[in-house]
């Protein structure tokens, strides 16, 4: 994989694929950390003289413009990160990203509007993100891949866009890259996984394949309610994936015959309803353990004693990666267990511990997660930019961005 240093940069156009898909609050951006991911490659490029045309996507919308989606807030950080002007194109490869491209001078960044507000953008049809990425090309010289969130996806300016301009990785790409062949190549053990969010649908294909890597795995958040029915527990009104639960079961006898522990929620903190997340009101919850769950209430955190479990399960790992929160860390009410989590990474990487693990934390809601509840970022081993993308490349995928960047 080429880097940076190998292109001549100075003068010249460069089209930077980021990744500044950050989450927002109506126009306010809730967490910063994939703008400043991307800034010392931005950085690098501008004080080499390039004329740096950033692109990404941001959120799902549907091949067209949807102000909801503008990529407008992300531009205006990035101009206030890097200390410098940046300028907005309010289409992708329309006028308004023409003529910016056209005004700028040496040194200079510009920010075009939302990929995805072109159907070719995320197109299964070969031909339509050619045609897509066939504009885009005009509009610079060179390709920097550096938007490691969407390396997994098959997408025009991921994909399609480096095999139409001399490429390069930026330093961003290179270093999540490095980070992950550490917990795919010649592991430190013990090995423990801590898995979150929502559904347990989303986490297939990594669990199956950490079944064979890790020595530990321990489920939190939503899915772990699907892994407590498939051992007989009730569950009340929480989340479950039904459809899901012969699957987990056959997780569970394939770790057994393995070796591999799998670590689950022993208590949990309960409410009848799901909380409002807009205004953050206190909500009445109850710590429950799993083995009496009321019917009518919905497991939110993982309570008192999992977070003491989950713990002691880190507190010798060698290596630890997380991902996904263990509640619903966005309400205040239910972040308690997300932060234990991160507390508990902190502790086990701590060198006066004497034990020193490589903790990495995968992207998406964990990242955003250990930000906004103040944990301090230098404490991990390494935080990703990327949620999906670090959980496929974990499962040994082949990923459309890191492959397009290779030759
Ligand atoms: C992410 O948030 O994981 C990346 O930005 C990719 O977004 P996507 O899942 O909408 O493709």
């Amino acid at each position: 994989m080429k880097t940076i240093d190998d292109l001549q940069v100075s003068g010249r156009r460069v089209f930077v694929r980021a990744d500044l898909n950050v989450p927002l609050d109506g126009g306010t951006i809730t967490d910063d950390g994939r703008i400043r991911a991307v800034l010392p490659t931005i950085s690098k490029l501008a004080a080499a003289g390039a004329r740096v045309i950033v692109a990404s996507h941001l959120g799902r919308p549907k091949g067209e413009p949807d102000p909801r989606f503008s990529l407008a807030p992300a531009a205006r950080r990035l101009g206030e990160l890097l200390g410098a002007d940046v300028a907005f194109a309010d289409d992708t490869v329309g006028d308004s990203a023409r003529s910016t491209v056209r005004g700028l001078g040496d040194g200079e960044v510009a920010v075009v509007e939302n990929l995805r507000f072109n159907p070719g953008e995320t197109s299964k049809d070969d031909a339509e993100r050619g045609a897509f990425a066939d504009r885009l090309a005009e509009l610079a010289e060179l390709y920097v891949g550096d938007g490691f969130g969407a390396v997994h996806r098959k997408h025009a300016s991921v994909y399609d866009l480096p095999a139409r301009l001399p490429h390069a990785a930026g330093g961003l790409i290179a270093t999540e890259v490095a980070v992950l062949k550490r917990l795919t190549e010649d592991v430190r053990r013990p090995y423990a996984v801590v898995l979150g969010g929502a559904k347990v649908s989303d986490k297939l294909g990594v669990i199956d394949h950490l079944l064979e890597k890790a020595d530990r795995i321990l489920i939190g958040g939503g899915m772990a309610y699907t892994f407590l029915k498939a051992q007989g527990h009730e569950v009340g009104a929480s989340l479950l994936q039904e459809d899901q639960v012969p699957t987990v079961q056959d997780y569970l006898r394939r770790a057994t015959e393995r070796g591999v522990e799998f670590v689950l929620p022993v208590d949990v903190l309960a409410a009848g309803a799901f909380p409002d997340l807009r205004a953050k009101a206190p909500v009445t919850a109850v710590t429950t353990s799993v083995d009496a769950f009321p019917a009518d209430l919905m497991g939110l955190d993982i309570g008192p004693e999992s977070r003491k479990l989950f713990a002691g399960k880190l507190a010798d790992a060698a290596t630890v990666f997380w991902n996904g929160p263990m509640g619903v860390f966005e309400h205040p009410d239910f972040a308690g267990g997300t932060a234990a989590v991160a507390q508990a990474l902190i502790d086990a990487a701590s060198p006066e511990e004497g034990k020193g693990a490589f903790t990495v934390v995968g992207g998406g809601d964990s990242a955003a997660a250990v930000r906004t509840l103040g944990f301090d970022e230098n404490a991990f081993g390494h935080i990703s930019t990327g949620g999906g993308a670090s959980l496929e490349y974990l499962e040994g995928k082949t990923l459309p961005g890191l492959a397009a960047l290779e030759d």
